[in-house]
């Protein structure tokens, strides 16, 4: 049953699909150091108002106060979390709550290879890097910027410094990446990575997405089954949104196919925004703000609005936006004049 929290006690809280609250993706900055295509393809950008970003002390306890309503997995993302100053420290104020189980990170690389040794000490467990192509004209063309040589240096150092369990996340694009396949997943096993292909999504800030661009779960499999033979599923019993496979040879990647089949059903993750607002929903268009109680110093209310808010969830977003394809309805998410007026709207925003 659910209840508020008491003391040490964790408590399970569950949803109004009785869907329990564990993820929390934690983005620390809208800002980001590339451009890719597929998130921020703007010239300019709104930015969330400095005054309003949370400090590390306000993270701190907004997470602890997470973590006695269930939460045991925090994924720090951004726009690109490591332009956060002095993001270690957050990091080792995290991994001192003895319920977070598992805290890991997803960046594009860029400022990685820096900063991949202080963020080990500082206790973080995982590292998944966004890696969508090897050629670096078509880095530059997808990300607008000429730091590719950078990502490389980032995913090298990533096992240098210690780390097991590097991810890398590769965008699925038709006329973009899909002859890069096979080479993405070989170049995994060079640096001990698994390789995940991402469904292009159809997220706010995704002005570029129509469905003609969308590289599918299947097509990945018969891109793939061309090259290494049959492809089996790995059978495991997990929320996470990778469904993983595995070649003749052994090797495994994943593939997240959050277009063509949406994981709503099981999905335990909610987003907190860098300036304190808490999104229910990878396609939310309204979040609730844990900011102004949490700065009042009022942290009763602040449990009250978590616990009234996952127990009142609803979302089942990428659901609802497959179910507009029976009425050939499914466009871009989000028109750019109201991404322009609210940020929070954006992917980069609310972390990818
Ligand atoms: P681990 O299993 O903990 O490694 O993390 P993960 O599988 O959640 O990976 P990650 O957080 O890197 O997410 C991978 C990708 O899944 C994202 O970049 C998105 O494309 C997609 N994704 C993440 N969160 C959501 C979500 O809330 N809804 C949907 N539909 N897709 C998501
Ligand atoms: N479709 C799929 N994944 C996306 N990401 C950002 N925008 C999209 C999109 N439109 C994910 C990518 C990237 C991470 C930061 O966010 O996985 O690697
Ligand atoms: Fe690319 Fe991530 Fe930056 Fe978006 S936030 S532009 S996906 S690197």
């Amino acid at each position: 049953m659910n209840s508020l929290p008491l003391g040490d006690q964790v408590m399970d809280l569950f949803d109004t699909f009785d869907r329990p609250l564990r993820s929390l993706r934690l983005s620390v900055t809208d800002r980001c150091n590339l451009r890719c295509k597929y998130c921020m393809p703007e010239e300019e950008y709104t930015w969330l108002p400095r005054e309003t970003l949370l400090t590390f002390e306000e993270i701190h306890t907004l997470v602890g106060i997470f973590t006695e309503c269930g939460v045991d997995k925090i994924r720090v993302t951004g726009g690109e979390p490591l332009l956060r100053r002095d993001l270690p420290t957050l990091i080792r104020m995290l991994a001192k709550n003895p319920r977070i189980k598992d805290i890991a990170i997803t960046t594009n690389g860029v400022l990685l290879e820096e900063q991949a040794q202080s963020l080990y000490g500082a206790g973080l467990h995982r590292i998944t890097v966004s890696l969508d192509t090897l050629k670096p004209e078509r880095f530059k063309a997808l990300t607008r910027r000429e730091t590719f040589h950078r990502v490389l240096a980032g995913i090298d150092a990533v096992g240098k410094v210690g780390f097991t369990g590097l991810k890398l996340d590769t965008v699925a694009m038709k006329g973009f990446n899909e002859d890069e396949l096979v080479d993405l997943i070989e170049f995994g096993k060079t640096v001990n990575a698994e390789v995940r292909f991402i469904e292009y999504m159809d997220v706010g800030g995704a002005n570029d997405w129509s469905m003609d661009k969308v590289l599918s779960r299947a097509e990945i499999l018969l891109l793939l089954r061309k090259w290494y033979g049959p492809i089996e599923p790995v059978i495991e019993n997990s929320s996470a949104p990778a469904q993983r496979f595995i070649l003749p040879n052994g090797t495994t990647f994943g593939i997240i196919p959050s277009t063509t089949t949406p994981f709503c059903a099981t999905c335990d993750r909610s987003r907190l925004t860098a300036d304190g607002l808490w999104y229910l929903c990878l396609y939310a268009k309204q979040g609730i703000d844990l900011r102004d109680s949490l700065r009042m110093g009022v942290l009763d209310e602040v449990r009250a609005r978590i616990l009234a808010g996952w127990q009142g969830r609803t979302d089942r977003g990428a659901e609802e936006r497959k179910d507009l394809e029976q009425f050939s309805m499914r466009e871009r998410f989000i028109e750019i004049e109201k991404l322009r007026q609210d940020p929070h709207l954006e992917m980069h925003a609310r972390g990818g």
